[in-house]
C-alpha cells in the first residue's frame, strides 16, 4: 500500500518535472536555439557581435562595407594593416636628436629609438594598434598591460614615409596615453577599465576596431538571433529603421564623430550616445563653429554643412545624400556630380558660371564649389632632411561660391 502511493507520488512528480521541462523549454527556446557569440557589451546591457553575423543576411553590404575608410579605420597591428615600410632606408625617421628605427621580427612590429650623442637605452616598443585606414596617414599604439599609449612615429601617406606623431617634439618623449577620446571615433566600441572613462585603460578582450555596422546601427544580437530563428520574417526586428528617422538624428548618427572632437561629455561616457538619439544630450564642443574655421583632419563637416544654402533651403539634406555608408567612394566625383545635378537640374537653380570655365575643371561641381583646402593645424614634420612641413587637405562642407579656386 505504501509502496503503492510512492510509485503514485513518484508518477506525479514525473509528470509535473516533465511539463515543467517543457513549459520552460517552450518559453526559452529563442535563446537557447540561436546565441551568436558576444564580442562585447554596451554600458546600455545590450550585445555587440560583429559583422561577421550579417554575412549570412546582407552579403552585398558586407561586402562592400570591409573595403571602406571606416572599417579599416583601426585594427590590431599586422602586415595588411600596417602601411608603413620595414625594409631597410625606407624604415627610419631621423630626427636632429633621436634615430628612430622601425623593425619587423617574427610578424611581430617595434619601433627602435636611439637617442644620440647619450648611452640612454631605450627598450623596443611594440606597434599594437593601428589607429587610421591609411587614406592620409596612421597612428600607432602600444599596450602597456591594459594602458594604451600613442608612439611618436606615425605614417604619413602623401610621402609615403615614417613621420612624427602630430603634436610630439622632435626630441624623445615618453609614450602618450592615447585615451578613448581617440578611440571613440576610431573604434565600434571599447570598454574603460576604470569609472573615469577619459583614461587610457581599456579591457582589451571589449574593443571592437574599426566602425563596423553596430556603431551606426546599434546593438543587433537581437535581431540576428531573431532572424535565424524566424527565416520568414521579411520585416527586420529589433533593429532601427535609420530611413525613418528625422534629419537631425540621421544628422546625428554622422555628427558624432564628424562634427569636431565634441570634448565636453554631458552624460554617460564616450560610448553612451546610440542612433535614434539626440547627440546634443551626450556631448558638444567646447567652442562653437566658426564659417571660417581652420580646417583639420578632425574637422566638422556637420557644422559646415548646415552653414551651407543647400541645406538651409532643403528640407532632407543629409550626408545619407551624398555618402553611400557602405562602400568606399572617395575620388568618385561623377558619383558625387551625379548629387548636385540631382537637385540642381532645374534652371533657377543652375550654375550660373560660363560653360568655359567648368569645362576647364571638367565638369567637376565639388572642385569649384567644395574645393579642396589645405588643413592649417595638421601638418607633419618630415624627417630631419627634409624638414619642411607638409599639411592635409581637407574638403570643405561649406558649399558655396568660391570664385579663385585652381585646379589641383
Ligand atoms: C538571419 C538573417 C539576418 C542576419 C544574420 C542579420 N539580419 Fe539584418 N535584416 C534581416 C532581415 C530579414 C531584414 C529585413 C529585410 C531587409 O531589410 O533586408 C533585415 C534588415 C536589417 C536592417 C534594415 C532595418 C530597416 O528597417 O531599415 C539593418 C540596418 C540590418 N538588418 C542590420 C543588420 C546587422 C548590422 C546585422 C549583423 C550584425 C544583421 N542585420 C544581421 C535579417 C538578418
Ligand atoms: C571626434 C572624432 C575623432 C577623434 C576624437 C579622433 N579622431 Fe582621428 N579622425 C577622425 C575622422 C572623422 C577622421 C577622418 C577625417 C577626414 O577624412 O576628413 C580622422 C582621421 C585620423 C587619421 C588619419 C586617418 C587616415 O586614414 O588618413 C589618424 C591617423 C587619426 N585620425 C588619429 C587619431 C588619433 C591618434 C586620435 C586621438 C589623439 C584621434 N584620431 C581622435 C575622427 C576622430
Ligand atoms: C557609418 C555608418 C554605417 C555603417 C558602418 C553601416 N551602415 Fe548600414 N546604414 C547606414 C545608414 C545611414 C543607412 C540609411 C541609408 C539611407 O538613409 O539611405 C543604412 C542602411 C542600412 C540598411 C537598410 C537599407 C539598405 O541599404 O538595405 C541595411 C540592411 C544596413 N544598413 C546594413 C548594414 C550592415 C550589415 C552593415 C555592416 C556590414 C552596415 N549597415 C554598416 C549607416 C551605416
Ligand atoms: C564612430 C565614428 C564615426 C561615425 C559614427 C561616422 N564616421 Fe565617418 N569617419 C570616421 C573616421 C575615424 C574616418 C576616417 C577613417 C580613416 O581613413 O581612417 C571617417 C571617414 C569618413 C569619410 C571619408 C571616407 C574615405 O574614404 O576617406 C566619409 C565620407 C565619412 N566618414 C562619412 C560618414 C557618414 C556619412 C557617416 C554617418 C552615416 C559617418 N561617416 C559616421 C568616423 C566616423
Ligand atoms: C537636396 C538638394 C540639393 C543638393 C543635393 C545640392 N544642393 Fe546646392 N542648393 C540647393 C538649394 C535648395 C539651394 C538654394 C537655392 C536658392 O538660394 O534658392 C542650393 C544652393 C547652392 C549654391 C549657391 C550657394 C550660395 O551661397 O548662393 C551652390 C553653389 C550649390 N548649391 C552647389 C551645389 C553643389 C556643388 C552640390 C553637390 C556637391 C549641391 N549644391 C547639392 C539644393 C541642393
Ligand atoms: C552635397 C553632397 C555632400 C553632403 C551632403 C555631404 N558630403 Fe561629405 N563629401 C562630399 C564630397 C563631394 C566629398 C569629397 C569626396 C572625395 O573627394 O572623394 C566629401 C568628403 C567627405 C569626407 C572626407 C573629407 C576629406 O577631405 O577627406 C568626410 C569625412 C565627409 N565627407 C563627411 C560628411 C558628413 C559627416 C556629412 C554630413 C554632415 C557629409 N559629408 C555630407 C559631399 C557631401
Ligand atoms: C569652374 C568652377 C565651377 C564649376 C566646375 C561649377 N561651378 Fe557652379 N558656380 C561657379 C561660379 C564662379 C559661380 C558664380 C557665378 C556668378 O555668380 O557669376 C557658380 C554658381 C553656381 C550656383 C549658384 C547659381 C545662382 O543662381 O546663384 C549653383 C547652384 C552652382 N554654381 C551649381 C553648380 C553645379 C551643380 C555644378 C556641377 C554641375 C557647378 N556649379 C560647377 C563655378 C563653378
Amino acid at each position: 500500500m505504501l509502496l503503492k502511493n510512492f510509485f503514485k507520488k513518484l508518477g506525479f512528480i514525473i509528470v509535473a518535472i516533465t511539463v515543467a521541462s517543457v513549459i520552460y523549454y517552450c518559453k526559452n527556446k529563442k535563446s537557447e536555439f540561436y546565441s551568436p557569440i558576444i564580442l562585447a557589451t554596451h554600458t546600455n546591457g545590450e550585445h555587440f557581435v560583429g559583422s561577421d553575423t550579417c554575412v549570412q543576411c546582407h552579403l552585398d553590404i558586407y561586402t562592400t562595407h570591409v573595403e571602406t575608410a571606416h572599417f579599416n579605420t583601426s585594427g590590431i597591428a599586422n602586415s595588411n594593416n600596417i602601411k608603413g615600410s620595414f625594409l631597410e632606408h625606407s624604415n627610419v625617421l631621423d630626427l636632429d636628436q633621436v634615430l628612430f628605427t622601425m623593425e619587423a621580427k617574427n610578424n611581430l612590429f617595434y619601433q627602435n629609438t636611439r637617442i644620440k650623442n647619450r648611452s640612454t637605452e631605450i627598450a623596443p616598443e611594440k606597434l599594437d594598434v593601428v589607429i587610421g585606414s591609411g587614406v592620409r596617414g596612421q597612428s600607432y599604439g602600444t599596450w602597456k598591460e591594459s594602458a594604451l599609449f600613442q608612439l611618436q612615429t606615425s605614417y604619413y601617406t602623401p610621402s609615403n614615409s615614417w613621420v612624427l606623431s602630430p603634436g610630439y617634439p622632435n626630441y624623445y618623449d615618453d609614450p602618450r596615453p592615447l585615451r578613448d577620446a581617440c578611440l571613440k571615433c576610431h573604434t565600434t566600441f571599447a570598454k574603460g577599465l576604470d569609472e573615469n572613462t577619459s583614461g587610457n585603460l581599456f579591457n582589451r578582450d571589449q574593443i571592437i576596431y574599426g566602425i563596423d555596422c553596430e556603431r551606426c546601427h546599434n546593438t543587433a544580437a537581437k535581431h540576428v538571433a531573431f532572424h535565424n530563428e524566424n527565416p520568414d520574417v521579411k520585416e527586420a526586428q529589433f533593429m532601427i529603421d535609420i530611413q525613418s528617422l528625422s534629419r537631425q538624428q540621421r544628422l546625428d548618427v554622422c555628427a558624432q564623430c564628424h562634427s569636431g572632437k565634441r570634448e565636453l561629455i554631458l552624460k554617460g561616457d564616450s560610448f553612451s550616445f546610440v542612433t535614434g538619439e539626440k547627440l546634443s544630450d551626450y556631448s558638444r564642443n567646447a567652442r562653437p563653429l566658426s564659417k571660417d574655421e581652420i580646417l583639420d583632419v578632425h574637422g566638422n563637416q556637420y557644422g559646415l554643412l548646415i552653414e551651407s544654402e543647400c541645406f538651409k533651403k532643403s528640407e532632407h539634406l543629409d550626408c545619407n545624400t551624398c555618402h553611400n555608408s557602405h562602400s568606399n567612394e572617395r575620388g568618385k566625383s561623377e558619383i558625387f556630380n551625379l548629387k548636385c545635378i540631382a537637385c540642381h537640374i532645374n534652371e533657377k537653380l543652375d550654375c550660373n558660371a560660363s560653360d568655359a570655365e567648368i569645362g576647364k575643371m571638367n565638369n567637376n561641381c565639388i572642385a569649384c564649389h567644395m574645393p579642396l583646402n589645405a588643413s592649417n593645424s595638421m601638418t607633419v614634420q618630415l624627417s630631419e632632411k627634409d624638414s619642411e612641413e607638409t599639411s592635409f587637405y581637407i574638403r570643405t562642407h561649406l558649399i558655396d561660391i568660391y570664385p579663385n579656386v585652381k585646379k589641383q
